[in-house]
């Protein structure tokens, strides 16, 4: 195998094993999100921001104990 060959491929192998424990850690995470089903009458599905103008401070509601993401409902059903 001609080295450069072998290098490209050496990189392929890498980066789809970064790709793997990043999708794993990911989901292992979400697996720990308190279901927002839990809370009687909280408001149901619905945008990020809506989520967050409500849980940014005041409201009694809990502050995030993470940085924002772009969708809530992935982990928090
Ligand atoms: C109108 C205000 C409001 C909006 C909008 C809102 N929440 Fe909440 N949320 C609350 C309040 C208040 C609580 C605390 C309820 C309690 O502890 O009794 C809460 C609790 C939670 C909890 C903690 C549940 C637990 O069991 O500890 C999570 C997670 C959560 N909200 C996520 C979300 C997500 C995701 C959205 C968007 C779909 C959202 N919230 C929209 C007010 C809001
Ligand atoms: C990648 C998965 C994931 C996403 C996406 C996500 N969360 Fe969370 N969230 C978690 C996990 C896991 C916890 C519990 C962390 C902890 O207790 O340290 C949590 C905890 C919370 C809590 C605290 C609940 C409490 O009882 O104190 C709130 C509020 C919350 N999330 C709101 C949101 C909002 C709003 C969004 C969307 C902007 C969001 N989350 C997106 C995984 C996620």
């Amino acid at each position: 195998m001609p080295p450069l060959m072998r290098r490209a491929l050496l990189l392929v192998g890498l980066f789809s094993l970064l790709f793997l424990l990043i999708s794993w850690g990911v989901i292992a995470y979400s697996l720990f999100a308190p279901p927002i089903s839990s809370v009687p009458d909280h408001p149901r599905a619905g945008s990020a921001s809506q989520c967050l103008a409500c849980h940014a401070g005041g409201n009694n509601a809990p502050a995030l104990p993470h940085p924002t993401f772009p969708t809530c409902g992935f982990c928090h059903r």
